[in-house]
């Protein structure tokens, strides 16, 4: 990495993220109805924690906020449970969840911190599953729209920067975060193809409706970046690699932008023969909602080979080449391990110029404000007898990844803010409570909740005085 000093514009956000599944708890209290997140984290409650307690944000949130005060975060990034607004997520409205939430709201307010709040992460309301099998329906878009609405009225004479869905391009890939439970590979990517489609409409619909309820609004999606390397300077490695990054996420990014799917895009739902179902209003909906800026979530960065066509795979059945499209969550191309990178304990690749990169790309593409709303690492943490947490290796991480935003600030991309993921520890999608990610350490296990107390780990310390010196002191 070259010698840039860290350089940040003055009004700079220095956040902390988080989501409701993941921190709230609380989770069939104040009239909260059950989500997909909670569903799944149940089936793993005999192998790690669940969405029960998690770290229970629902009842201590006082104590939270005035750590975040104490941390002195000018933003906090958080997500509503649609499912505490309208429990079954399209009937009635559920005053005690608007309560919690203006609470919540109005506190942050009070200690100067600026709400930054994502409608949908991964929570869908399970009514919604129920009733319509979810995105797959065209009433779930409608659902989304009223909610969406809801929370802009109730909440958008103090909250004015929102993000739509956490993720869309990712959580599609994973069955269980969307409910696809077919064991036909076909049927499964025909009802991913409908839902995503669904979802950008729904984006469409909530960012039309924040401009029009809240005049000084922004808002956009959060996408979770991807940046592949090719394995080596052949052209099929090198084309593989830049598939990867446009299947994985560049589509989506389009797909906000231009209203419509890229031409790879398109050509592969056609091959697929998956093409969603679009009605003809659809059209002037995608292209006039403009997003204000683009949330990247970024953690680690990937290495492809091409992987040949397997001439044995049944043509008709699968007819588009498994080394082009391969929906499968991981399993595009053949994934290997880069061995000029270091990786976490969960095997993510440690790579901050590769967050330069991101945002290089990003910024170059779409002229378009960037925030980073994820970043971090995720490992087991060591609470020591005298009752702290000596997590320098998050320190590295972080710093390494600030002085990244920094340098593509210097290369001219223009940036709101850098909201880590996360304020304190949380459930982890597969590794519940074993692996951390927090500045603020919850004591608790997976099956042991202790006594649930705060505990700043010494990378609180540290991001409280990059805070102060606006990332001069790294
Ligand atoms: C992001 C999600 O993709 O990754 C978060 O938005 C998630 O919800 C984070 O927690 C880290 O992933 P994991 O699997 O370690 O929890």
């Amino acid at each position: 990495m070259d010698k840039l000093k860290a350089k940040f514009p003055e009004k700079f956000l220095w956040g902390a993220s988080s989501s409701a599944f993941q921190i709230e708890g609380g989770w069939a209290e104040g009239g909260k109805g059950p989500t997909v997140a909670d569903v799944n984290s149940f089936k793993r409650s005999h192998l790690q924690a669940d969405s029960k307690v998690a770290s229970d944000f629902f009842h201590h949130w006082p104590e939270d906020i005035a750590l975040m005060k104490e941390m002195g975060l000018n933003l906090y990034r958080f997500s509503i449970a649609w499912a505490r607004i309208m429990p079954d997520g399209d009937g009635e409205i559920n005053q005690a969840g608007i309560d919690f939430y203006n609470n919540v709201i109005n506190c942050l307010l009070e200690h100067g911190i600026q709400p930054f709040i994502t409608l949908y992460h991964f929570d869908l309301p399970h009514a919604l599953v129920e009733k319509y099998n979810g995105w797959e329906s065209r009433e779930c878009v409608k659902a989304f729209e009223r909610y969406a609405k809801v929370c802009f009225e109730a909440f958008g004479d103090r909250v004015s920067s929102w993000q739509v869905h956490n993720e869309q391009n990712l959580m599609v890939r994973v069955n269980e975060r969307v409910n696809i439970t077919t064991e036909d590979s076909w049927e499964a990517d025909r009802q991913r193809a409908q839902m995503d489609y669904h979802m950008f409409l729904a984006h469409a619909l909530a960012v039309k409706a924040c401009h029009s309820i809240i005049p000084e609004g922004k808002i956009g999606p959060a996408v979770s970046s991807t940046c592949t390397y090719p394995e080596s300077n052949q052209p099929e490695d090198v084309w593989a690699a830049k598939l990867n990054d446009w299947f994985k996420t560049d589509y989506c990014l389009d797909m906000h932008y231009y209203g419509c799917y890229p031409g790879y895009y398109m050509r592969y739902l056609e091959e697929r023969n998956i093409v969603p179902i679009m009605m003809p209003e659809d059209e002037g909906i995608l292209k006039d909602a403009k997003m204000d800026f683009i949330a990247v979530n970024y953690y680690r960065t990937l290495c492809v080979s091409y992987l040949p066509a397997d001439d044995k795979h049944p043509v008709g059945e699968r007819a588009f080449p498994i080394n082009q499209v391969d929906f499968d969550q991981y399993g595009y191309f053949h994934h290997l391990k880069n061995e000029h990178l270091a990786s976490s304990e969960y095997g993510a690749q440690i790579d901050p110029l590769g967050l330069r990169t991101v945002l290089n790309n990003y910024y170059q593409k779409y002229h378009l404000p960037l925030i980073v709303t994820e970043n971090g690492l995720g490992t087991a943490d060591t609470l020591t007898e005298d009752g702290k947490v000596h997590d320098d290796y998050r320190i590295d991480y972080l710093k390494a990844h600030i002085l990244a935003c920094s340098q593509a600030i210097e290369d001219g991309v223009e940036m709101m803010g850098y909201s880590p993921w996360s304020f304190m520890d949380l459930l982890s999608s597969h590794e519940g409570f074993k692996k951390r990610y927090g500045f603020v350490y919850i004591n608790r296990e997976d099956h042991d909740l202790k006594d649930m107390s705060r505990i700043k780990k010494d990378s609180f310390y540290w991001y409280k005085r990059v805070i102060e010196t606006n990332g001069e002191e790294l």
